[in-house]
């Protein structure tokens, strides 16, 4: 699904310039469950951005369903990053005035998604997030497992091959984040590939690929 080689990231330029990752290179196949693991500050939301295609690597190669995307058009990008991935955020980011099925649905509008089809698609993925009756709360109406839950949903919208997520259960307590765990483990076991960044430990013993990243670089894999 995706190889980086050697993906460099320098923030900024002359005496500002920080160089955050220095030569990355792993693959995450179809169908995998990863974990990209390491303290703060080692270079995880750098590289998610980056395999999110938001953000570009200064150098090195990024292949992304058998294509290079590392060196796309701003606008190119932008089709394929709406067309083939899927984010979830630690922080949820889900709209707060809009009911849980509005936010679920807001990305369909993006893609085209025909009117008459978003609302049902939208009511499909809240049932299989577990939240079928919650679709008219909004997110304070909702924990935050629930919001989690919402943002999962949302991130299924466009039907991405690719599932990321950044630090997802980081505002959740232990039990609700084993329980976010679980449901991106029944969305591997149905085929999505997800890859998702943590420092905890204990999530990413979940996955089944772990890539541990420190001071920008590749420490070691597990499998
Ligand atoms: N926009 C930016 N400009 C300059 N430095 C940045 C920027 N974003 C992140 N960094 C630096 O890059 C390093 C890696 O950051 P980040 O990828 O956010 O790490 P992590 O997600 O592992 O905590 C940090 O030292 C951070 O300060
Ligand atoms: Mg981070």
């Amino acid at each position: 699904m995706i190889k980086l080689q050697d993906i460099t990231k320098v923030y900024g330029t002359g005496d500002a310039a920080f160089q955050a990752l220095h030569g990355l290179s792993f693959s995450v196949a179809d169908g995998e469950y990863a974990a990209i693991m390491g303290p703060s500050g080692c270079g995880k939301s750098t590289l998610l951005n980056i395999l999110g295609l938001m953000d570009q690597p200064t150098g090195g190669e990024y292949l992304l369903a058998g294509h290079r995307v590392d060196d796309l058009s701003d606008t190119l990008r932008t089709g394929v990053r709406r067309d083939t991935l899927g984010f979830v955020f630690q922080s949820f980011n889900l709209l707060p005035r809009m009911t849980a099925l509005a936010n679920v649905c807001l990305p369909m509008g993006y893609a085209g998604v025909p009117n008459e089809e978003r609302i049902a698609r939208g009511k499909r993925l809240l049932a299989k997030v577990g939240l079928k009756d919650r679709g008219h709360h909004t997110p304070l109406q909702l924990s935050g497992g629930e919001r989690q839950r919402i943002g999962i949903a949302r991130a299924l919208a466009n039907e991405p091959k690719l599932l990321l997520a950044d630090e997802p259960t980081g505002n959740l307590d232990s039990k609700t984040a084993v329980e976010i765990m679980e449901l991106f483990k029944e969305l591997n076991d149905e085929g999505m590939t997800v890859i998702l960044v943590t420092h905890d430990r204990a999530v990413a013993d979940r996955a089944d690929h772990v890539i541990h990243i420190k001071d920008g670089l590749v420490l070691k894999e597990e499998r």
